[in-house]
């Protein structure tokens, strides 16, 4: 059966990766696209979602979410994802608009007239996902599950204790993980396992289709930072692992959590806590995904990048 989902997002070079995986996946069935403010200002990501699937050719309508995080002041990851959150590659120009409706409004209504069978992908900060479950308390029951990129058991990114989605909105993060309904999260642990190098990559540089081209020139501008910061040569595709994961389960190692999030301000703050001797019966019980076999899935993506 076809997993229906909802991916809200903040495109982005590896939601943009996330994206092209999905739309052409038949695995899935992508309900919408919703978008927050994240790696660059949601006006920028917004028109990133409308010129990334004009590009692919995909008609899936994309709904504009929050400008802001709930509480904190808002951050971006310009210095990852480029002023322009694509590296500085230009998609070409685009006449697709927003649906009038907001990204809110959209995850409500689709989920409340499908009870038990949408997903709600997140893999930018959950500013959306929290608003909806605040905005009508039923959507926690009528949600199939919630699946993050996000978080790290062990070191961040953004800080040495959070990850960038949990500490650009960590309040929105925690109401997600109170709500009972996030099933599976893949944070650092995993993601930082999933990296793009030039043997996983090789398959795309032949195959002569304009989104193979795409990834690749994408991929390209964001090396910079992990060798810069990490001294690595590869990039890691964090956001692509959820898309990856609805496809085939089986490239996943995961492990129950019992997982909460730090929103005190100070040095945890945006932390995402983790406990595999359950200890907290009250904090969110959590798949971890902990480790993936990465060339089994930068295989299932050439595989479908070939698709275009
Ligand atoms: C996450 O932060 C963003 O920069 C990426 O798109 C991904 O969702 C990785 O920490
Ligand atoms: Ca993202």
């Amino acid at each position: 059966m076809k997993k229906k989902i909802i991916l809200d997002c903040d495109p982005g070079i590896d939601d943009s990766l996330a994206i092209a995986l999905c739309c052409s996946s038949n695995e899935i069935e992508l309900r919408g696209v919703t978008v927050t403010h994240g790696n660059v200002p949601l006006n920028q990501t917004l028109d990133n979602a409308l010129a990334l699937l004009s590009f692919l050719g995909r008609d899936v309508e994309v709904y504009a979410g929050a400008i802001r995080p709930l509480v904190r002041s808002p951050i971006d990851a310009s210095n990852v994802h480029g002023n322009n959150g694509l590296g500085g590659v230009r998609l070409p120009p685009h006449n697709r608009k927003p649906n009038a409706k907001g990204a809110v409004e959209f995850i409500i209504n689709e989920v409340m007239a499908n009870p038990g069978e949408i997903g709600l992908f997140g893999i930018g900060p959950l500013t959306n996902i929290a608003l909806a479950l605040r905005m009508e308390p039923r959507l926690a029951d009528a949600v199939a599950e919630i699946v993050i990129m996000g978080g790290a058991i062990g070191e961040g990114n953004t800080t040495p204790a959070a990850e960038f989605n949990l500490y650009a909105d960590p309040h929105a993060a925690r109401i997600v993980f109170e709500s009972g309904r996030l099933t599976t999260m893949f944070g650092l642990d995993v993601t930082h396992k999933a990296l793009a190098t030039a043997e996983r990559l090789a398959p795309l540089k032949h195959m002569g289709n304009k989104v193979a081209d795409l990834v690749l020139r994408f991929l390209e501008s964001y090396r910079g930072f992990y060798a810069d910061v990490y001294g690595w040569e590869s990039p890691a595709i964090h956001d692509m692992c959820t898309i990856a994961w609805a496809i085939d389960p089986s490239l996943f190692q995961t492990r129950k959590m019992r997982v909460e999030v730090d929103t005190n301000e100070g040095l945890n703050l945006g932390r995402t806590v983790g406990d595999s001797l359950l200890r907290n019966a009250d904090a969110a019980l959590v798949d971890v995904a902990l480790d993936v076999d990465a060339d089994d899935l930068f295989a299932l993506f050439a595989e479908r990048v070939a698709r275009y």
